[in-house]
């Protein structure tokens, strides 16, 4: 591990996800865990450790590659081995993860195939004519590896364990359940099968249709170990391919194959959920421009403002595709991206493409729809939430030219327009400035990780905790002058979890990194110690430190069991005492 570790530096490695500048002894870039304009993204060579000063994700090498690229531990530790050339001595409990991993993608693969034959069958004869009713073609049905689950209880489960797998793997991939009296039954009946590939080709999941109006319309595989659908795009394995500038963002399963049918290979769905920031990661390696074309109903627009903000400060340029009502016998109805291929045909969805709004536009449209332009309390009302959104373009030009526009709109002057803009803009600024100057004297709130899980009960011990472990991580062979502390002593058990793992190490001759700590502690109390290895070391001798940590450690140890032993010679009488029988009342 010291070998891999010293062969992967950190700089390195985080250098073919972020683009870094060095800064002094540290690195700074954009964080890869949050969209952000400003780089709080931090890599310090000397301590090896990654920290966003804003997300606060942090930790070391292995870490950061756990986290970007969804691994665990020793499947991220493989990674780095690969990545310079090192063979990795695998042990059993590896090889059995691994071994898992591989049967349930090979049961998924299967089973995709038995569905998709089952097309060609009398079972799937249902399938196959919704299929056609829904102008989807055998090739493109076939493109997507498109099936159908038969009506039965079990048909699925019976294909499969005569391929040879368990029941267990069957239901470790989601794709049979167990009732309350302990039988198993197959998961999806009666329906249309899309399987869901990743960036790899791997069957990860499956969502299934309905046939008729019954609920739910679909069902879809929930989290497995293959399985994260925060981490997942419906559509990404082919759309991948696209030579397309962009990618299109649509809501459903059945609009991302309408449109690649229709020639828009670059579609892809987030299959029914907001965007994530992980899917957005995933969609950075192949473009920098996204188009939102969602249903143009409440659902759909109320997911669209949520991606906007969620892109707001990325690296992307968002477009809005609003899809027009139809019109149909005087009445207009709602279309989504299949209605409207099938009915306005795909030369119009092209024209829509190519002058598809960027998402300025389309809020100030928003806000304009919002009010009645002939009244003159709307006027005045339109112009203010207008200035407002005005006043978030970090662009001067590009604020002129929105404040002209808006101001025709609400009929006053242009000037008028931009001098309520200047007053958002004034007091936005003046609230950011407060917010950071509360947030600097907070020291309160800093003292606390932001995991609500590792939450300090005792802080003025924790800090020093923290600070008894950060001289041992930054110095291992300061564990020899821990003297007396023991774990127990600590008031967070998991600071002291740390403390008792970095003891057995150095008594065991080997050194501990933050970097090997995660093998076996929970991300976000990688992510604390991340933080806590930013802090400065104390100025004085490192000695010296520590024995002032531990002094206050024992003393908080001491009064939480009820000031028994302030002195040691003192609680030892005590305890002789409550021996012979004359002790308090309290016998706890
Ligand atoms: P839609 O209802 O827009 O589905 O839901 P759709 O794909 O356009 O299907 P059609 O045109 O009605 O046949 C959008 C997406 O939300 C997810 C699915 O991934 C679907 O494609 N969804 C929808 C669910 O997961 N569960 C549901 O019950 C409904
Ligand atoms: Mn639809």
């Amino acid at each position: 591990m010291d070998e891999l570790l010293s062969r992967n530096d950190i700089v390195d490695v985080i250098s073919s996800y972020v683009h870094l500048k060095k800064q002094g002894r540290d690195y700074f870039g954009l964080c890869p865990f949050h969209n952000e304009k400003s780089g709080s993204f931090c890599v310090t060579p000397s301590k090896q450790l990654y920290h966003c000063f804003g997300c606060k994700h942090g930790g070391g090498t292995i870490n950061f590659i756990m986290e970007i690229e969804n691994l665990s531990f020793p499947a991220a530790v493989r990674f780095l081995a690969k990545r310079v050339n090192m063979e990795v001595p695998e042990d059993a409990s590896n090889q059995e993860e691994s071994r898992r991993r591989q049967r349930i993608l090979a049961l998924n693969r299967d089973a995709a195939r038995w569905f998709y034959q089952n097309l060609s069958r009398p079972e799937g004869e249902a399938a196959a004519a919704y299929l056609v009713r829904r102008r989807i073609r055998r090739k493109t049905a076939m493109d997507f590896g498109l099936g159908a689950a038969p009506d039965s209880w079990n048909s699925l489960m019976d294909a499969m364990s005569e391929k040879g797998y368990s029941k267990a793997e069957m239901l470790a991939a989601g794709l049979i359940v167990k009732n309350d009296k302990g039988r198993f039954y197959d998961k999806f009946r009666g329906r249309l099968m899309f399987p869901v590939i990743d960036v790899r080709g791997d069957i990860v999941a499956f969502g299934g249709r309905v046939l008729d109006q019954s609920e739910p319309k679909y069902m879809n595989t929930t989290e497995t170990i293959v399985y994260s659908k925060r981490r997942n795009l419906y559509g990404i394995n082919l759309a991948k391919k696209t030579k397309r500038p962009n990618f299109i963002l649509c809501e459903g399963n059945i609009d991302v194959i309408t449109l690649h049918q229709a020639g828009f290979n670059n579609a892809v769905a987030s299959m029914g959920t907001a965007l994530t920031v992980e899917q957005t990661r995933i969609l950075s390696r192949y473009t920098k421009e996204l188009v939102l074309c969602y249903d143009n109903d409440t659902a759909g627009k109320l997911a669209t403002q949520k991606n906007i903000e969620l892109l707001k400060n990325s690296e992307f340029t968002v477009k809005v595709l609003q899809l027009p009502q139809r019109l149909v016998d005087g009445k207009y109805i709602k279309q989504d991206v299949d209605d409207f291929i099938k009915f306005q045909g795909p030369e119009a969805f092209e024209a829509m493409l190519s002058g598809s709004e960027n998402q300025m536009d389309y809020r100030m449209e928003a806000v304009a729809a919002k009010y009645t332009l002939t009244n003159a309390e709307d006027k005045i009302a339109y112009a203010n939430e207008a200035s407002q959104l005005i006043a978030s373009l970090p662009n001067a030009v590009e604020r002129e030219v929105y404040a002209g526009r808006a101001a025709e709109k609400a009929g006053i002057s242009k000037d008028a327009m931009l001098l309520e803009v200047k007053r958002w803009r004034n007091r936005k600024n003046g609230q950011e400035k407060q917010a950071m100057r509360r947030e600097a004297l907070n020291v309160r709130a800093l003292r606390q990780p932001e995991e609500r899980t590792l939450r300090y009960t005792d802080e003025r011990s924790a800090m020093a905790e923290e600070g008894v472990i950060q001289l041992l991580l930054t110095d291992g062979a300061l564990a020899d002058c821990c003297g007396g502390l023991r774990a127990e002593e600590f008031s967070a058990p998991w600071l002291g979890d740390v403390y008792q793992r970095l003891l057995d190490a150095s008594r065991e001759g080997r050194t501990l990194t933050l970097a090997l700590l995660s093998e076996s502690c929970p991300p976000e109390a990688v992510r604390r110690l991340a933080e806590v290895m930013q802090r400065p070391v104390p100025v004085m001798k490192s000695e010296q430190a520590l024995a002032d940590y531990i002094r206050v450690i024992q003393r908080a140890a001491e009064k939480r069991r009820g000031g028994e032993a302030a002195d040691p010679l003192r609680a030892a009488l005590d305890r002789a005492k409550e021996k012979k029988g004359y002790g308090g009342k309290h016998n706890d």
